[in-house]
């Protein structure tokens, strides 16, 4: 290597670690306040109609996004989520979605109806557990334990509504339950802590 090229391999290198430590690195905190504003600064809600979405498994969040953008899952309530889908790049989303996969889940401090939740916790392990698992830490599929009621009644009546895609396999479980049987899982959840 004569000087030129190896000042040339330096900054090359130099360049990619750069590169490298972006990509892992911080969000820009402009972006980042686009959506903590609402999921709460380590993506722990505390409005009950928004999900927290700490330690929500990457791919999900990356999947949510893009079934926004595409119109697959719509925002019913809350037109500014979808409306935000639309503004970011994929970069933008892979991300955020790191970034929020990091934190921890903390289960929100909510009522519940304790007649409710013994008849829950059969039907979770019946129907839901051999994919939701026994808590938000074994959650490769969505976080219940412990999420908001209101927003986990909320996304059961949106796919039964057909205003979101339901995973097949989990439609042959839930079209076997009633409203009042969901309800009772809802509350399951919520008195999770
Ligand atoms: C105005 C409040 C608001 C803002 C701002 C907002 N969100 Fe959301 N977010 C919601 C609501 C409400 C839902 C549930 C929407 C639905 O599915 O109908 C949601 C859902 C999600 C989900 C899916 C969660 C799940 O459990 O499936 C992800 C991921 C998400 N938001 C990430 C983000 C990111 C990243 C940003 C910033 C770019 C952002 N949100 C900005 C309110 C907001
Ligand atoms: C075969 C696996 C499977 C089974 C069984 C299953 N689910 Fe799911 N569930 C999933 C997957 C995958 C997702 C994420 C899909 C998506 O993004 O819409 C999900 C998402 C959800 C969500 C949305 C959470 C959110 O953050 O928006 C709720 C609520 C839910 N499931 C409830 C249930 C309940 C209640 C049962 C039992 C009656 C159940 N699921 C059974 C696979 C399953």
């Amino acid at each position: 290597m004569n000087d030129t090229t190896k000042i040339l391999a330096s900054w090359i290198g130099g360049l990619c670690l750069a590169a490298g430590a972006a990509s892992a690195g911080a969000v820009d905190a402009e972006l980042l306040q686009k959506c903590t504003i609402c999921h709460g600064d380590r993506g722990i809600s505390d409005e009950p109609a928004y999900p927290s979405i700490a330690g929500l498994p990457f791919q999900l969040q990356v999947d949510a996004m893009q079934a926004y953008r595409n119109g697959h899952r719509d925002c019913g309530p809350v037109p500014r989520m979808c409306k935000i889908s639309q503004e970011l790049t994929d970069d933008q989303i892979r991300e955020l979605s790191a970034h929020f996969a990091e934190f921890e889940f903390k289960p929100a401090e909510q009522p519940f109806d304790a007649s409710l939740v013994e008849k829950g916790s059969v039907l979770h392990e019946d129907y839901c557990e051999v994919c939701h698992g026994d808590g938000p830490e074994d959650a490769e599929k969505s976080i219940l334990h412990g999420q908001w009621a209101e927003y986990l009644r909320y996304s059961l009546s949106q796919y039964r509504g057909g205003h979101r895609d339901q995973p097949p396999s989990m439609r042959r479980q839930t079209d076997k339950l009633t409203d009042e049987d969901l309800e009772a899982l809802v509350n399951f959840y919520a008195s999770y802590r």
